[in-house]
């Protein structure tokens, strides 16, 4: 030990010496990095409460387990994938990821929809990315996945399988073909639209 260390081993500390001050003496830069510190984890924290308030980003949640092989039994909740009104604006959409298509493969929601996906596979791992949104969520089977999202402008978006769900024995390669069609009408009614066809 040198000469000029004064540790608790002489009686007292230099805080004590000097009356208070805290007790703890911190360095110049040691103090400027711990506050940025602080500030990026606020920040980061103030991030993510942004992005799931004001922005609706939310990550895929587990919306229950179902097996696989009952999907088309009577009174399942997958037994006819679709989309159903539970409230003006409100909808839900149970689908069935499949090798290879979606079921359904056609869906229609009028402007400023909400609408909350139920979704599951019914043979191997597929995807559910639904372009140009932030939609996006694994299908597995044996699991639901839910999401849920807000449409607020009319237009075609076309959702894919994202997980490679090529290859089943003795069956051509099929995953690039396995995508639908979410179309949003510029209108605040199903029953009134007026698209020409
Ligand atoms: Cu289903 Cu790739």
């Amino acid at each position: 030990m040198s000469d000029q260390a004064h540790g608790p081993e002489d009686g007292a500390t230099p805080a004590e010496e000097h009356g208070g001050d805290n007790g703890v003496h911190v360095e110049k830069w040691e103090g400027i990095w711990m506050r940025i510190s602080v500030v990026i984890v606020v920040v980061f924290i103030l991030a993510i409460v942004i992005s799931t308030t004001a922005f609706g980003i939310g990550v895929p949640g587990v919306g229950g387990r179902i097996n696989p092989n009952t999907l088309s039994d009577p009174g399942n909740p997958f037994e006819k994938p679709g989309i159903r009104e539970l409230a003006p604006g409100k909808y839900e959409v149970y689908m069935v990821a499949q090798t290879w298509n979606f079921m359904p493969e056609k869906i229609e929601v009028p402007v400023n929809s909400q609408v909350t996906f139920y979704l599951t596979a019914r043979d191997v791992i597929h995807g559910f990315k639904l372009a140009g949104t932030n939609v996006n969520m694994m299908a597995l089977p044996g699991q639901i996945s839910t999401l849920s999202a807000t449409f607020d402008k009319p237009g075609v978006y076309n959702y894919i399988c994202h997980e490679y769900c090529g290859y089943v024995a003795g069956a051509p390669i099929g995953h690039h073909t396995m995508y639908g069609q979410l179309t949003v009408l510029p209108t605040h009614a199903l029953t009134t639209t007026a698209t020409t066809n």
